[in-house]
């Protein structure tokens, strides 16, 4: 029976331990989207997480419309992101680099364009921008010959990604970003090749796993889903009907591994969320057999029990490993967690608080 602290091999990658932290979005890089010094300390603290996947990181600007989030289409994002893997490897971690294309969640004050999206639709609530809070705008729907330089620029940032010293990638296809709101029917209407029946909403992310494959290898290559519930205003009628069937052609593909961010009811985490779907990790673990990550308020009880009767390879854990760098060792000699602060999640007025002083267990 595996435990928490066993390896797992991932594709080209072999993690020390079965507790992964999980991508956590929080806004430290300039408004070009560099990276800046004092994430290299926040992720080398982490280094001893089974594997880091990477806050969010835009693969162009089109799809960048978060304030002071990172990127990583410009050589200068690249340069930036150097130092951090850079401390991570030094420390003995590993990195994968979760890539974004925001679609109809970016605003054109942070991106400088209308967001697009498969259909024109706009998300509900509001966004915080250079110039204040703002409603989300209305996106425009993307034309099917735009599609093959998105596809594109999801590659090069894959090839960026290594170039700037990471392990390898995730493809953000949750949370009600760019790849979930063409699979989910909410938010795609589209009459062409890329809406209607699963199999079309399923294209667009087959054909950028493809890309990236062909980039950098399908042993450096991860998934992230969110398949039930809803997120940002996104949700499908039959989640099943769709994620299943996208996590066998990822399995077909060679993909490495899948993340699944699984809703629960009575979470603390996104209050907005539909609970009603059940998780599909079950039948998804039948369809797809490289390794499976399982999140979303897992506890290290919870976590083992997942481990230990082979519902999950590993678990990752996103708020617990903002506010204690030394997961691992807490979970190893059951020492206590730290609870991470709300008010300090997201931006760089907060500087290092919340962020870099988090204490290491004595
Ligand atoms: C501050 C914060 C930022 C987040 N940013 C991202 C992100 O950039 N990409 C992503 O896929 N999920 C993001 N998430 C979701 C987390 O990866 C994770 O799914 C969530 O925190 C639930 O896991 P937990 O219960 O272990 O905290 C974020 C969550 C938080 C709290």
């Amino acid at each position: 029976m595996p435990t928490l602290f066993d390896t797992l091999q991932l594709g080209a990658v072999r993690a020390p331990n079965r507790i992964f932290m999980s991508p956590l979005t929080r806004a430290k890089a300039t408004r070009e989207g560099v990276p800046t010094p004092i994430m290299t300390e926040y992720y080398a603290q982490r280094a001893t997480a089974g594997i880091i996947i990477s806050e969010s990181v835009g693969i162009s600007q089109q799809g960048l419309g978060w304030m002071n989030a990172p990127g990583i289409w410009l050589d200068s994002q690249i340069e930036g992101w150097k130092p951090i893997t850079a401390a991570v490897h030094e420390k003995g971690g590993r990195i994968f680099c979760q890539i974004w294309h925001m679609g109809r969640m970016a605003h054109s004050l942070n991106s400088g364009q209308q967001p697009v999206s498969c259909s024109a639709t706009t998300p509900p609530g509001h966004i915080h921008t250079y110039e204040g809070k703002r409603d989300y705008e209305e996106a425009r729907a993307l034309r099917a010959d735009e599609l093959p330089g998105i596809i594109a620029d999801y590659a090069q940032a894959a090839r960026n990604a290594l170039r700037a010293g990471f392990d390898g990638v995730q493809i953000h296809a949750a949370n009600g970003y760019l790849l979930d709101q063409f699979l989910r029917d909410s938010t795609n209407h589209r009459t062409d090749q890329y809406g209607g029946s699963p199999e079309n909403r399923i294209r667009l992310l087959r054909e950028v796993t493809e890309a990236v494959i062909a980039a950098i290898g399908a042993e450096r290559v991860g998934v992230r889903f969110s398949p039930n519930g809803k997120v940002q205003g996104t949700i499908d009628s039959h989640p099943e009907s769709v994620f299943i069937p996208a996590a066998k052609i990822l399995q077909e593909l060679g993909v490495a591994w899948l993340e699944l961010r699984e809703a629960r009811p009575h979470s603390d985490y996104a209050l907005a969320e539909v609970t009603d779907q059940p998780r599909l990790s079950p039948e998804i673990r039948k369809v797809f057999t490289n390794p499976l990550i399982l999140n979303q308020d897992y506890s290290q009880k919870e976590a083992e029990e997942a481990v230990e009767t082979g519902r999950a390879d590993a678990i990752s854990f996103g708020r617990l490993f903002i506010s204690n760098p030394d997961l691992v060792r807490r979970f190893r000699g059951n020492l206590p967690l730290q609870k991470a602060d709300m008010a300090t999640w997201y931006g760089v007025r907060h500087g290092t608080k919340g962020y870099t002083d988090y204490p290491f267990a004595t």
